[in-house]
């Protein structure tokens, strides 16, 4: 008995990167602290230099066909770093946002804040909710930026959803779950980007994540840009995306 091939009986999910670009790119902005300190500056400059590379970031991709872009900008942990340096984010966030909403609401951005909200400080969360909305119809690409983020925290805040409307827990699957996520809105991310060196994921999208492939560069996230973006891009179009299942061109011998 001859078999068809493998393509024919593969999930639809399943497909090669090859040639593809990535809809949806996560990156972990590490480094910023070791830049500056190679300046012999405070790593608040750092940061501040991020936030620059960021926004020349979100273009380079958005140029380069991908839709989503979501970044870790500051996680659930990160209140552990000392004050001043808490404070620092907090304030360059606002300026930020002055600085640069104008500029990414021409440039076509879509901004959507995700993370607990709660702890930060009301002129914060409303200078967020300013940027969503005047960003909202925008389409060419959607930029979220994880802040109070952690994936564990995105978990727990999803099932006391389910707790909190009384949802029968066998309603309660991975289907359901993904869409009271933070990033309900986007498809997963297709690639994980980390800057710095450290190859961890360190609480980032940990539930979307699941099937995401890999790039770790030494590069520090100040210095991130088009060659970098470009040899992430090149890795990921050579892996071979199963999802769990095999290679299409694998022909399953009889019996197995
Ligand atoms: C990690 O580098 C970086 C952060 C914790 C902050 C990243 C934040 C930005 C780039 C600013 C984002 C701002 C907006 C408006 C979204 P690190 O400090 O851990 O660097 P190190 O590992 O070299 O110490």
């Amino acid at each position: 008995m001859s078999h068809a091939p493998v393509t024919e009986t593969l999930p639809p999910v399943a497909m090669r990167a090859a040639g593809a670009v990535p809809r949806h790119v996560a990156v972990v902005m590490d480094g910023n602290g070791r830049w500056a300190r190679q300046r012999y500056m405070p790593r608040f400059f750092g940061h501040k230099q991020g936030v620059d590379t960021l926004v020349r970031t979100v273009n380079a991709f958005a140029a380069r066909g991908v839709e989503y872009l979501t970044v870790f900008a500051f996680s659930s942990e990160n209140w552990k770093r000392p004050s001043e340096e808490v404070s620092g984010l907090m304030g360059l966030v606002l300026v930020a946002v002055s600085k640069y909403l104008g500029k990414m609401a021409n440039d076509g951005v879509r901004i959507r804040i995700i993370g607990d909200r709660s702890a930060v400080s009301e002129k914060l969360r409303r200078a967020w909710e300013h940027a969503e909305a005047i960003t909202a119809h925008n389409a060419r690409i959607t930029l979220s930026v994880a802040f109070n983020y952690g994936g564990r925290w995105d978990v727990v805040q999803a099932c006391r959803q389910a707790i909190a409307q009384g949802v029968a827990p066998e309603q309660v699957d991975e289907e359901w779950l993904s869409r009271h996520m933070a990033l309900a809105f986007a498809p997963d991310p297709d690639l994980f980007i980390r800057t710095g060196g450290e190859m961890r994921m360190s609480n980032f999208l940990l539930w979307q994540a699941a099937y995401s492939e890999l790039f770790f560069t030494e590069c520090l996230w100040p210095d991130f840009g088009d060659a970098e973006i470009d040899a992430a891009l090149a890795a990921y179009a050579q892996r071979d995306r199963r999802f769990g299942g095999i290679r299409p061109n694998e022909v399953v011998p009889e019996g197995t």
